[in-house]
């Protein structure tokens, strides 16, 4: 096991050698997994191809990591609580040895079905412990696993499939979340009209629903699993090969597929893990998010697992039953560790305290918030009333692209202040730069959060395309990680991340592209063109404001606004739509034609009365109209 950080002097030690001497440092963390072949060179790196290796010429599978390892000391410990959807239906668990078979069993049926190393497999399930189950089998054989959450549109899927060439999708029936029952394959079954490469379709039966049948792709699970081994001898596999793609969106209309390999993101992931939630033998740890994000993959799935931990999942929405959902399950599993999202937080703080006080929340010991900043009325609620103040709130900032928790509390190690991430992870180096690039040094600064050293768990390419990973990532400030992100450093050295600076929204937690989502409208008939921009949103954090121009005056407005909800839901799925549309004749644009988002986040936001320098607009008199102008 990776070290494990007692004390805030232990942490500033740790912290301290990580810099004075990384490759010693990481070597020390990755002696303690197994490895079929050990490293020849911990680190090779430049950040101007960009190029990164970790743990060069070791030789691994991380689910022997995940699973093998702890059959002897722990194979009956559990390792997946699985919590349904309908309170009045039985949890199920799998203890460790369970696991390893369930996986050995799911890695089989993707030999049979002519899976491969190297292969790309598309996951599109619900919370299920099958959906947990099928990445850890990816893994085992070698596949590259590219889990698309469930509630994307089918168009979505579809690109994310064609962009990957993936020859496998996995997925279920239907869904239950909450009061719905959503339609998953028949999503799935549209998508594939569109994606030559998949030859299988593998369906697990969960709601029982009619699905239609195309037996030339169409296998069911349950029967898939007839006469299969639960033994599957792991592939061995190179520290650099691909463990995982994962789609996320960026300032252009296309999502990108942020690659993650096998050797660094395993060390990782378990190290941040631990010290984070400071988990401790025998604990019940609870990770909200779904792995359809990457706070599902590293802290539900590879994290939690490969420290040999109980970790749970669950199926269902915060508020179904009821607005107490989160905290019956917190009383009825004894939750040590709870990790959610502030968006999350803000909606149960809305419901009111009835739905919190008839819990016991005695068994908690640890709090996490990730995803989005979070405010300082949301943090105080989480520790008056969840916590009971006397609990460490881990505020953790990461991305999909970091693979692991970057900045935060080490839980009750960290000295707290409400809303700050507070201080790097060991081996973490962050750097604030100004506009120019320049370096921001010492405290009580602002700025542009980079990070000016490779960790082992950080992105190595995006998918099919590393010119795009090099442009985003690593030319805006050369020689160092450019994280998008605004942030502040207080007197002491705490960082408070203050939110994107790039066209990216960040609702309810999940990242979202204005362009996506102005691409989406674009395609309404009656739509010239759009512009789409973030405004404060008491609950998701940030909505989603639209300006639309039409050619034809619309004679109806609410079918109108009907028609683009539906059109945005169809084209990336119901996360991605407008609260907010307004119709206008004109767009702010400069004179070289580029959209002004400030004038329009600022109208968006009612601080239009500070709009600042509008003398180099086309057409100042415009923004007057926008500002007058009303929603529809
Ligand atoms: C934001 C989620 C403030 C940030 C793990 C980042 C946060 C983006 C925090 C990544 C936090 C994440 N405080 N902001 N604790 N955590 N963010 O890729 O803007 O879905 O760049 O990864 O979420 O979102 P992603």
């Amino acid at each position: 096991m990776t070290h494990r950080i007692k004390s805030f002097e232990d942490y500033q030690t740790l912290y301290d050698r990580s810099v004075a001497d990384p490759e010693g440092f990481w070597a020390e963390q990755a002696s303690t997994f197994q490895w079929r072949k050990t490293w020849d060179r911990v680190l090779d790196w430049n950040f101007e191809g960009p190029d990164v290796k970790w743990f060069v010429g070791g030789k691994l599978n991380i689910t022997e990591n995940c699973l093998d390892r702890h059959l002897e000391t722990r194979g009956d410990q559990v390792a997946i609580l699985w919590e349904p959807n309908d309170p009045t239906e039985s949890p199920i668990s799998y203890t460790y040895r369970e696991l390893y078979h369930a996986v050995c069993r799911m890695a089989n049926v993707l030999k049979s079905r002519g899976i491969q190393k190297g292969d790309r497999v598309c996951l599109y399930m619900p919370m299920v412990p099958e959906l947990a189950i099928a990445v850890l089998a990816c893994a085992r054989v070698g596949a590259i696993h590219s889990v698309v959450f469930a509630g994307f549109s089918s168009k979505a899927l579809a690109d994310r499939i064609n962009d990957a060439t993936c020859k496998m999708v996995i997925c279920s029936d239907g869904n239950f979340r909450g009061s719905k029952v959503i339609p998953v394959k028949d999503i799935v079954d549209e998508a594939l009209k569109t994606c030559p490469t998949i030859e299988t379709n593998l369906v697990l039966k969960r709601t029982g629903q009619e699905v239609a049948w195309h037996a030339d792709q169409d296998v069911w699970l349950h029967e898939a699993y007839q006469g299969v081994s639960d033994e599957c001898p792991a592939e061995e596999m190179d520290a650099e090969d691909m463990l995982f793609i994962l789609y996320t969106s960026g300032s252009t209309g296309k999502p990108k597929g942020v690659v993650h390999t096998c050797g660094g993101y395993m060390v990782y992931t378990e190290f941040s893990f631990k010290n984070v939630f400071q988990y401790d033998e025998g604990d019940v740890y609870w990770c909200t998010a779904d792995i359809g994000w990457i706070t599902g993959h590293s802290y539900i799935v590879y994290g939690p697992l490969l420290a040999g931990a109980t970790t749970m999942m669950f199926e269902g929405v915060p508020t179904y039953p009821d607005a107490g959902r989160f905290w019956q399950i917190c009383e009825k599993h004894k939750v040590n560790q709870f990790y959610t999202a502030p968006t999350a937080i803000r909606a149960l703080e809305a419901k009111g305290l009835e739905y919190v006080k008839p819990y016991d929340l005695g068994s908690l010991k640890v709090l996490g918030s990730v995803g989005e900043p979070i405010n300082e009325e949301a943090w105080h609620w989480y520790d008056d009333n969840i916590g009971a103040k006397g609990l460490p709130i881990v505020d953790t900032w990461w991305q999909t692209e970091t693979g692991g928790i970057m900045i935060s509390p080490l839980a009750g190690i960290t000295p707290l202040k409400p809303c700050h991430a507070t201080l790097p992870l060991p081996g973490i180096q962050p750097v604030i730069v100004d506009a120019e690039g320049n370096e921001v040094e010492g405290n009580d600064v602002e700025g542009l959060l980079c990070v000016k050293f490779p960790w082992p768990s950080m992105l190595r390419t995006t998918y099919g395309d590393h010119e795009r990973c090099k442009n985003v990532y690593f030319s805006a400030f050369p020689g160092k990680y450019f994280t998008g992100d605004g942030v502040r450093r207080d007197e002491v050295g705490n960082y408070r991340i203050i939110g994107r600076v790039d066209d990216v929204i960040n609702v309810s937690g999940h990242r979202i592209g204005t362009a996506e989502v102005e691409n989406a409208i674009d395609e309404h008939p009656n739509v010239v063109e759009s512009a789409v921009v973030g405004y404060p949103h008491d609950i998701k954090g940030q909505g989603i404001y639209a300006y639309i121009i039409c050619q034809q005056h619309p004679s109806d407005m609410e079918t109108l606004r009907a028609e683009i909800l539906s059109i945005v839901t169809k084209v990336i799925g119901p996360i991605a739509k407008p609260d907010k549309i307004q119709l206008v004749n004109g767009l702010p644009k400069t004179r070289s034609g580029k959209i002004m988002r400030r004038i329009l986040r600022k109208i968006a936001d009612g601080t239009s009365d500070k709009l600042g320098d509008t003398s180099t607009l086309l057409d100042p008199s415009v923004v007057d109209e926008i500002r007058d102008g009303v929603l529809i």
